[in-house]
């Protein structure tokens, strides 16, 4: 075993709109499916005792989508928020959403502190969901807050090591490790402004499999694959 198991697994659940038309049905039906297997996976994250797990469950683009579909999307969440309560409780899952939710509606947003707050002392596994989500965002928004906090002749006396240190601090993801491993299931090799900052040594893996087909003998192999890896950081092996 080259390298240690990841601290943290990133996905890109792809693939849900082509599993339903491959069966005939809505693409609503494949996000339904897509909702099953985030419970799956988790459990398998928790099981292999990963600490921290982040899915790209909406993103600042997916607003784009017909007003159905969005729709749907938001009720499945919300729907999955208090349905799966249970299991965060049984496997000692702590829960987190990053992006920004607060363009979300009441009941929706309620329903996402309420899973954070209920989960706070969960140590088995954190599962985030990254929710109205974009990296460019992310890091406007961090940009953002930076500047609330100091002076531009401040910042430009800074080192840039030092300037890492004030982003990582102001990113959705300041309680998060980098992540080690990023997944994407259903074909498409591209990042789609998923933790661009946070994803930059990360050991990347595309699968053709469609997110509702994923089993997890598929990611026993990807992480067997993920050990086999010699991670460099750009320094020598
Ligand atoms: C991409 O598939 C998937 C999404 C945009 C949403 C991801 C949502 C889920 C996995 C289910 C709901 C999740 C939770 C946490 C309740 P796509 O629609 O782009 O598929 P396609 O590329 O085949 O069209």
């Amino acid at each position: 075993m080259k390298s240690p198991l990841p601290q943290h697994i990133a996905m890109i659940m792809d693939g849900n709109g082509r599993w339903a038309k491959n069966q005939g049905k809505k693409r609503t039906s494949g996000h339904k499916e897509g909702a099953k297997i985030v419970r799956d996976v988790t459990q398998w994250c928790a099981s292999k005792s990963i600490p921290y797990l982040s899915l790209y469950a909406f993103s600042t683009e997916n607003w784009k989508r017909p007003k159905v579909e969005v729709d749907f999307l938001m009720g499945l969440l919300e729907k999955y928020l208090h349905n799966e309560r249970a299991m965060y409780i049984k496997n000692g899952i702590r829960f987190r959403a990053i992006g920004d939710i607060s363009i979300f509606s009441s009941t929706l947003k309620n329903a996402i502190l309420e899973l954070e707050h209920i989960t706070q002392n969960h140590t088995k596994l954190t599962q985030i969901l990254a929710l109205n989500y974009g990296a460019h965002d992310e890091l406007a928004r961090a940009f953002i807050k930076i500047t609330h906090t100091l002076e531009a002749k401040e910042l430009s006396n800074l080192k840039p090591e030092q300037v890492i240190k004030l982003i990582n601090a102001n990113l959705d993801t300041a309680f998060l490790p980098d992540v080690d491993m990023l997944i994407r299931t259903g074909g498409e090799m591209r990042i789609s402004n998923f933790l661009l900052w946070q994803a930059s040594y990360a050991e990347l893996f595309f699968t053709p499999t469609l997110w509702p087909d994923l089993r997890t003998d598929e990611l026993d192999s990807m992480l067997e694959q993920f050990c086999q890896r010699q991670r460099r950081f750009g320094a020598l092996g």
